[in-house]
């Protein structure tokens, strides 16, 4: 994670650096700062806290000029303070360095260095970088090689990262040269902006937005050269090379929060609408099937698939589960969901004809590219189901599904999660059209499809009897959630929301296995909260429901409008309207979300900001 910025041209850069760190706060929030160059000298400014603490910061100390480099921290090696907050210094500042990634063998390095006399001031990984372009720099200019040369600049950085195992995304500048920036790639994501006499670099494309539409997305083992006029694009293996000049779309005023408190619940009210996007133009109803433009198989590679093995992180992976259930029941394809983060070491057989699927909100998730890569390597079609537009995933992956969600910016997954599941819905429509379900078949689950915007919104009238019940439950420190078949992975994804926001042990598991281990944990301060809509095992799920309130577990339910039994067994319903079994994790995730939203405001908690994590996890 760590968001990047950096610029060279002819503006002040601080403000440039400072929005920008605001638009890639959700990669990580422990810390920021920027670094400027001006008149031989490079400023910093950085500390521990938000990039809100730095703005204040320059507010009481500005800097001044026209190149500089920016980061906001989620911190993997050494803790949150100031002293560890990027950027960091090489040498005795003649090389200030931002990065997003692990350099794995950054104790090696730096005992190494330490060796030749360089100071560590830090604890982290990055100080390691900066000190290594310092070395290399000085070691250069030993050599023979010009000081004032642009490539000795460049091969200090070539010389340097060729020493590191693990994952960077690197800016780099330089204290002798106020108009040069280098920007470096293995594994972790950067783009170039192209302006008019000047350059922009970031993490992804949103700082970029109204300053140009033109980008280039750098590869691994990439380097970009960047001076006022000047894009040098290098690729470790076969040198110089022609950047391939993108356009972004411009973010729309998704963005903005509007009249909400929270990104969180913009979000989960924007659940109509952006479970509607994900179908639009989707649905063939002359052929009673789903139609995708991005697949990039044709018909006969897609009748073959005779495997399909979705692979994602967290809130992703659930919605993998749902897609199994789905999958399996209408095209009788055999699923797996794996967890990419096991997916990229093992090895599970996997047929000639296995189809792959990386489902990723953020598009940038380390393990799920890494998964991805893997099964890629191993010839499989990969496919992703992916929201962000322009994304590593979506750019590497043979084909895919964009599901139109716009961007998510809370940093707990709400409504990517149901248009992950709608886009789930649909090609179990389109890939069962091509084997067992009939027309009329077809045509049914259109039918249903096309009311679940309408019943989103309905379930969303919930909120009142939401923000009802929670106080009597706040104060409780566990929590089981508990559900069956589609419900199941809806079960796992309410406890994920609430321990990611509100620090509440949660646990998901299917209803009936609560019989063989957690129900231990069932006393009066733990809240069981059940997933129980109408349909074919409601009453075996209810039998699990009784099983814990014999023992005195109090019990929240999630239950269909009008079934009056639930009231006498729950202390708590949250009614919702009543779908088809297939269509129920889309509207059973809707009274969970607000749940564990409702539950983390009232424990003071920061709903979209939660300790320790971060939007998209581009570190293994
Ligand atoms: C939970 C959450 C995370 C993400 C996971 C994968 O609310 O947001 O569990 O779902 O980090 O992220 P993506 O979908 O961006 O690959």
């Amino acid at each position: 994670m760590c968001g990047i910025v950096g610029y060279v041209g002819n503006r002040q850069v601080s403000q440039i650096l400072l929005d920008g760190l605001h638009q890639l706060e959700y990669r990580g929030y422990d810390s920021a700062g920027i670094a400027v160059a001006n008149d031989g000298e490079i400023a910093i400014r950085k500390t521990a806290g938000r990039v809100t603490d730095l703005d204040k910061l320059l507010e009481a100390n500005p800097v001044n000029g026209s190149l500089g480099i920016g980061h906001t921290r989620w911190a993997t090696h050494g803790e949150t303070t100031d002293v560890n907050s990027h950027p960091h210094i090489g040498g005795n500042g003649e090389v200030v360095v931002v990065h997003n990634g692990v350099i794995e063998n950054y104790q090696s390095l730096r005992t190494s260095l330490t060796e030749l006399g360089y100071v560590f001031r830090t604890t982290t990984d990055t100080e390691v970088a900066a000190h290594l372009v310092a070395h290399h720099l000085e070691e250069r200019i030993k050599l023979g090689d010009d000081a004032d040369d642009v490539e000795t600049c460049i091969r200090a950085v070539q010389l340097s990262i060729a020493k590191f195992k693990g994952t960077y995304g690197l800016g780099v500048i330089f204290q002798n040269f106020p108009n040069l920036l280098i920007a470096a790639r293995c594994g972790s994501p950067l783009v170039i902006g192209i302006g008019q006499g000047e350059f922009f670099l970031a993490s992804d494309a949103s700082p970029l937005v109204g300053y140009t539409e033109k980008v280039v997305y750098l590869q691994d083992h990439e380097m970009a050269i960047l001076t006022p006029h000047t894009f040098d694009l290098l690729h470790r293996d076969t040198g110089q090379q022609s950047p391939s000049i993108q356009t972004i779309d411009q973010v729309s005023s998704d963005s903005d929060l509007g009249d909400y408190p929270h990104y969180m619940l913009k979000e989960i009210f924007e659940q109509p609408t952006t479970v509607q996007n994900a179908m639009r133009g989707r649905l063939d109803l002359d052929e009673a099937t789903a139609v995708f433009g991005g697949l990039n198989l044709d018909p006969q590679q897609l009748r073959r698939v005779d495997r399909i093995v979705l692979t994602a992180c967290g809130t992703s992976w659930h919605a993998g589960l749902v897609g199994e259930y789905l999958l399996e029941e209408f095209t009788r394809i055999p699923v797996e969901v794996e967890y990419a983060s096991e997916l990229r070491y093992r090895n599970p057989p996997q047929t000639d004809t296995t189809m792959v699927f990386a489902i990723t909100q953020s598009g940038e998730t380390a393990d799920t590219l890494a998964a991805m890569r893997e099964c890629k390597r191993k010839g499989h079609p990969t496919l992703a189901i992916c929201n962000v537009v322009g994304s590593t995933i979506a750019r590497e992956a043979d084909g895919g599904i964009y599901l139109h969600a716009g961007p998510e910016i809370g940093v707990a997954s709400t409504k990517a999660f149901t248009s992950q599941v709608m886009v789930l819905t649909l090609l179990a429509l389109y890939l069962g059209r091509m084997r067992h379900l009939s027309y009329q078949a077809g045509q049914r689950m259109i039918d249903k499809l096309q009311q679940i915007p309408q019943q989103i919104e309905k379930a969303l009238e919930c909120y009142d009897v939401v923000k009802d019940i929670s106080p009597k439950y706040a104060h409780c420190n566990n929590y089981l959630y508990l559900g069956r078949l589609y419900n199941f992975p809806v079960a796992l994804e309410g406890a994920l929301k609430l321990k990611e926001i509100s620090y509440i042990h949660a646990e998901g598991y299917p209803a009936a296995e609560m019989k063989h281990g957690p129900i231990a944990l069932i006393e009066e301060e733990t809240p069981s909260v059940f997933v129980i809509p109408r349909g074919s095992i409601y009453p075996k799920v209810m039998s699990n429901l009784e099983e814990v309130k014999a023992r005195k577990g109090p019990v929240i339910a999630i239950a269909c409008e009008g079934d009056e039994k639930i009231a006498e067994m729950a202390d708590d319903v949250i009614y919702v309207p009543e779908v088809d079994e297939f269509l129920q994790p889309l509207i059973t995730a809707i009274p969970l979300q607000l749940l564990a939203y409702q539950i983390a405001l009232l424990r003071g908690c920061n709903v979209d900001r939660p300790r320790n994590l971060a939007k998209s996890v581009t570190v293994e």
